[in-house]
């Protein structure tokens, strides 16, 4: 499905500042709808200059976005809204101007605020006069923006606008396209199929009541994403999270532990990867009420039974995927993962301190420290979908060189 439309059902957010190669975009923002994807557009006010609003509200089908403050009065979709529905932000033409505000963290308008809020990836078309692009300025923006993991497609050499030639002519719009797919197509788990499991579970008490814990399956959703985007075939099996389903992505929900214990047991024979980012019981009551349990004496004991180990029953399966596991701990992260990791004989493990301010549990941001055989590499706090990103291309690594190992 991914190798021939990449795009499909993809939702591009396409930014146009005030370049004369804006009249360009209209192509692009085309193009990029032939190939299936939905395109919202936002322009800034400088870009109005150089292209009417109505071009890309026909062309898009949407109403095109222009100020951070008006934004709202539309169809609902603020700056946090567009942020968020993009699953990838292209600006094209991207101005000098742009890409300085960008590079310095402003959210003075809209297009800059959407730059700030969201994690969608982001690819920045450069067009502007050569001295403008050559200028040390520029230049330095410019890897500003690459360093904060901002692609830069373009741009190319040739004549331009102004008159002159040289660097500075924003890259075609066929070309711009191709780059965007191939974003969603680094191929990196290309003909890989990716068994995950994401969020808590919930152990029932009686009718009404449950055992749970903190685990808002963000990460896990987070990893999907960028499995798809690698061009992975993605199951996962989620326990009770308030997450969209990522595009792509076949979900399976469940409630309790041994629910998702047997769901991932349905699903193995054709995972070449299986992902355990869901924080699962260890225990369950052992009985659960039928009715209520009412209040009587001063102290209630539970009982507890140990539930199935879902990680250690896939990496000891005859012919195991690619098996990750997460650890969150509070402590000694590198001895209670390494530990983990060589009791259930896992590949690779993914460890995060829990406890701390900003990360972990429910937050958006978070970091990581892998182990595998021989290895380990730190990923530095940032977005769940940037890290997600990151952790995908340490795992293909991981399993090409386990791939190879095996075979010689
Ligand atoms: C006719 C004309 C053409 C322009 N073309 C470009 C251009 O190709 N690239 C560029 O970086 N700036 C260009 N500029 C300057 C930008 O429009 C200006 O820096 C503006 O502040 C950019 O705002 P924005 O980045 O918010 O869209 C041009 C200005 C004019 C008047």
């Amino acid at each position: 499905m991914n190798s021939h439309a990449p795009l499909q059902n993809r939702n591009i957010l396409l930014g146009v500042t005030g370049g004369i190669a804006a009249y360009k975009s209209a192509e692009l923002l085309r193009l990029l709808r032939k190939r299936g994807a939905t395109v919202r557009v936002v322009m800034t006010q400088s870009a109005q200059q150089f292209m009417g609003p109505l071009t890309f509200q026909a062309l898009s089908g949407h109403q095109v976005y222009t100020s951070l403050f008006e934004s709202e009065l539309g169809d609902g979709m603020g700056h946090i809204e567009l942020a968020r529905w993009a699953d990838l932000l292209i600006v094209a033409p991207a101005t000098a101007d742009f890409m300085a505000r960008h590079c310095h963290g402003r959210a003075d308008d809209l297009l800059v605020a959407i730059c700030r809020a969201t994690d969608a990836s982001q690819m920045v078309a450069p067009a502007m006069n050569q001295q403008m692009w050559l200028d040390a300025a520029t230049q330095q923006n410019v890897a500003q923006l690459q360093q904060q993991g901002i692609r830069l497609v373009g741009p190319n050499q040739g004549s331009q606008a102004c008159g002159e030639s040289g660097p500075g002519r924003m890259v075609e719009p066929e070309q711009l396209v191709e780059a965007v797919e191939a974003q969603f197509e680094s191929g990196l788990l290309q003909g890989e199929h990716l068994l995950i499991t994401a969020g808590p579970t919930r152990e029932p008490l009686d009718p009404v009541r449950f055992l749970t814990n903190r685990s808002s399956g963000k990460m896990g959703f987070a990893i999907a994403r960028a499995a798809v985007d690698a061009g992975a075939k993605v199951t996962l099996i989620a326990g009770p999270v308030a997450l969209e389903t990522p595009t792509h992505v076949h979900r399976v929900d469940v409630e309790q532990a041994e629910e998702m214990a047997d769901a991932v047991t349905s699903h193995l024979a054709d995972a070449t990867l299986f992902i355990a980012t869901a924080a699962v019981a260890d225990y369950r009551p052992a009985e659960v009420a039928g009715e209520k349990i009412k209040k009587g004496a001063t102290e209630l004991q539970l009982k507890l039974v140990r539930n199935r180990d879902i990680l250690a029953e896939v990496a000891a399966q005859p012919n195991p995927p690619f098996t990750v596991g997460f650890a969150a701990e509070t402590e000694r992260l590198r001895d209670f993962a390494q530990k983990k990791r060589q009791q259930k004989q896992i590949d690779l493990i993914a460890a995060n301190r829990v406890g701390q301010p900003g990360t972990g549990f429910d937050a958006d941001e978070n970091t990581l420290s892998l182990f595998w055989e021989g290895g380990e590499k730190n990923l530095e706090q940032t977005s769940k979908q940037q890290l997600a990103r990151q952790l995908i291309t340490v795992i293909a690594e991981r399993m090409d060189e386990k791939s190879r190992a095996e075979d010689s």
